[in-house]
């Protein structure tokens, strides 16, 4: 099947195709020059990590071939929010068989990691900077594997052919955007903490290379050359004893990662998480992430109301979302954690009557006093909340191939440039920071405590939407931490309650409630409607801008629209 591509959105392809195929360099996008089509369709963050994916499409690749090469490539030129040196979500769906897999490359806590790894001696919190920028806060990277995995069983083209793209980028030069610029800017200290990311991302005078400025990053390109040409072993076996070195001398104390801890890293396949919503099933990822349990609860516990009556402009429908999120992160704080060492209820939390039990605790006209967790079936007892601080580094794509084959995949290095430290090219994550600080509370224990070779609790959520007739309808999922599940939540329904495209979908305002403070997207038109939340009950308001970012594929009758968040949409000037 051939999706055709609307013409701006084929003319950036175009456009960010030509960037990648040796062409010179422009800093802008042209004007749509040609209806096009491609045998697929892919959203992703940046245009030429889409140019990526749609080269390996263009050449025969399946879904799964595309989706690794936009991860690849977004490793070189969104260097802030995702790549090999850190971790992701794949969610893939068979237009076959229907069949969902999902798997999991999420970092790994060295085997000496203890739960108190991110306290200091009197038990208070290490202080922020010596937890998120040192070797503390990196786990072993399991993008690499992930991709390796997937693409055992999904493959078609070559391993090798994947990495062309990226290794193109990195070695003839990509052009410097607003984004990665204000990023750069904004993460002085992190970005620039090694001689040799400062002497790619940085001008003599210290500050970040000027937006249009040509970035090549030499080492990243032969890294990539190398582990095209010889394998994930390269990563996994070879750099073990290299890469765990510069952890642990970056590691202030005990807990330090082995070589041992990188050669035995393994992506995993998880069950997924599935969940019926009004005429649809979402399908999403499992523990150790958070995020398909709470989209599927949030959607689940609002099913019983009317939120196409409501729409998007309804005080209601913002106040039941806000209600609905709340009863959803109380169990999440409680029961998510990595299921190889804690037992996750997760039939439970999805459980339809349980959801509705929940539901009901759901006031359309008074906000509760108090969000607390349920009990689910199958709830493990004596358990306490666990919390990990929000950070911004992370990227979603969307594929669909030829074939009609989806993926969904969410990458991240956790923070803006991870933990700073910089490998053979690109940043390590700091995704243990993902661990709750504490690990008991009240005596109790936390779910997500640290322990050694576990997985840090996520809040990915890698999102597939299939319609009655079990067509994939919507491919989704986004960036910005604990927020992940709400955004991806609140377009699955501005697209099925509220009949949106997928671009208003994704761009609908963010409102989301940590507890009882409740945030609003700033200069947004939520932010009118304060005083109506408040006169529900919703104290303790407040606004931010939150590192929002959501990529999405829908099915329309004229083919596959790509989505990406308008609110980053003008961040990609080259100019
Ligand atoms: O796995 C998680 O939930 C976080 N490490 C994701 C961080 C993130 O999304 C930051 N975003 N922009």
């Amino acid at each position: 099947m051939l999706h055709k591509l609307s013409l701006p959105i084929a003319a950036a392809l175009l456009f960010a195709g030509c960037a990648s195929l040796d062409a010179p360099l422009a800093t802008t996008a042209p004007e749509p020059v040609a209806e096009i089509t491609w045998p697929g369709a892919v959203s992703s963050a940046d245009f030429r990590a889409t140019a990526a994916g749609e080269e390996i499409l263009a050449k025969g690749g399946s879904a799964t071939d595309a989706a690794i090469a936009v991860m690849l490539a977004l490793t070189v030129v969104e260097p802030q929010s995702s790549g090999i040196g850190g971790g992701g979500f794949l969610v893939r769906a068979d237009s076959d068989s229907g069949e969902i897999n999902t798997y999991d490359g999420r970092e790994t806590a060295p085997a000496a990691a203890t739960p108190t790894r991110f306290l200091d001696e009197s038990g208070e919190y290490l202080p922020r900077e010596s937890r998120v920028t040192s070797g503390l806060s990196v786990g072993v990277p399991g993008n690499l594997a992930l991709a390796a995995y997937a693409h055992a069983s999904h493959g078609r083209l070559p391993w090798a052919d994947l990495f062309q793209p990226a290794i193109r980028l990195a070695r003839d030069g990509f052009v410097m955007n607003r984004r990665l610029n204000d990023s750069l800017s904004s993460s002085k200290g992190r970005a620039d903490k090694t001689d040799e990311a400062r002497a790619i991302f940085f001008g003599p005078d210290g500050a970040p290379l000027p937006v249009g400025s040509l970035v090549k990053i030499p080492e990243l390109a032969q890294s990539l050359a190398d582990y095209a040409e010889r394998g994930v072993e390269a990563f996994y076996q070879s750099d073990a004893t290299s890469l765990a070195a510069y952890v642990a001398d970056e590691t202030p104390q005990d807990g330090k990662m082995s070589a041992d801890d990188v050669r035995s890293y393994e992506a995993k396949e998880r069950p997924a998480v599935c969940a019926p919503y009004r005429s649809y099933r979402i399908c999403g990822m499992g523990p150790p992430s958070s995020g398909g349990i709470a989209v599927a609860q949030m959607l689940g516990q609002l099913e019983r109301f009317d939120l196409t009556a409501l729409g998007p402009d309804s005080i209601t429908f913002w106040h039941l979302f806000l209600e609905s999120q709340r009863l959803a992160y109380a169990d999440r704080e409680l029961y998510t954690g990595d299921s190889d060492f804690v037992e996750v209820p997760v039939a439970g939390l999805v459980d339809a009557a349980y959801l509705a039990e929940r539901s009901a605790l759901i006031d359309p006209a008074k906000a509760l006093e108090e969000a607390t967790p349920g009990t689910p079936p199958g709830a493990p007892a004596n358990l306490a909340d666990g919390n990990e601080p929000p950070e911004n580094g992370t990227t979603h794509f969307s594929v669909v191939d030829a074939e009609g084959n989806a993926v969904s995949y969410t990458s991240t290095v956790e923070g803006a440039f991870g933990s700073g430290l910089f490998y053979r090219g690109f940043y390590l994550n700091n995704e243990l920071t993902d661990f709750s600080l504490n690990p008991k509370v009240g005596g109790k224990l936390v779910a997500n405590r640290v322990e050694g070779r576990k997985r840090p609790r996520s809040s990915m959520a890698p999102t597939i939407v299939f319609d009655a007739d079990g067509e994939v309808v919507l491919v989704i999922g986004a960036a910005g931490g604990p927020t992940i599940p709400v955004q991806v939540a609140r377009s699955i329904i501005g697209v099925v309650d509220f009949n949106l495209s997928a671009k208003d979908a994704v761009g609908l305002p963010l409102i989301m409630a940590f507890g009882s403070t409740v945030v609003i997207e700033e200069d947004s038109v939520l932010t009118e409607k304060q005083g109506a939340l408040e006169a529900l009950g919703h104290s303790n308001i407040r606004s931010f801008g939150p590192p929002l970012k959501a990529n999405a594929l829908l099915r329309t009758p004229d083919g596959w629209e790509v989505a990406m968040d308008p609110r980053i949409d003008p961040m990609l000037a080259t100019d």
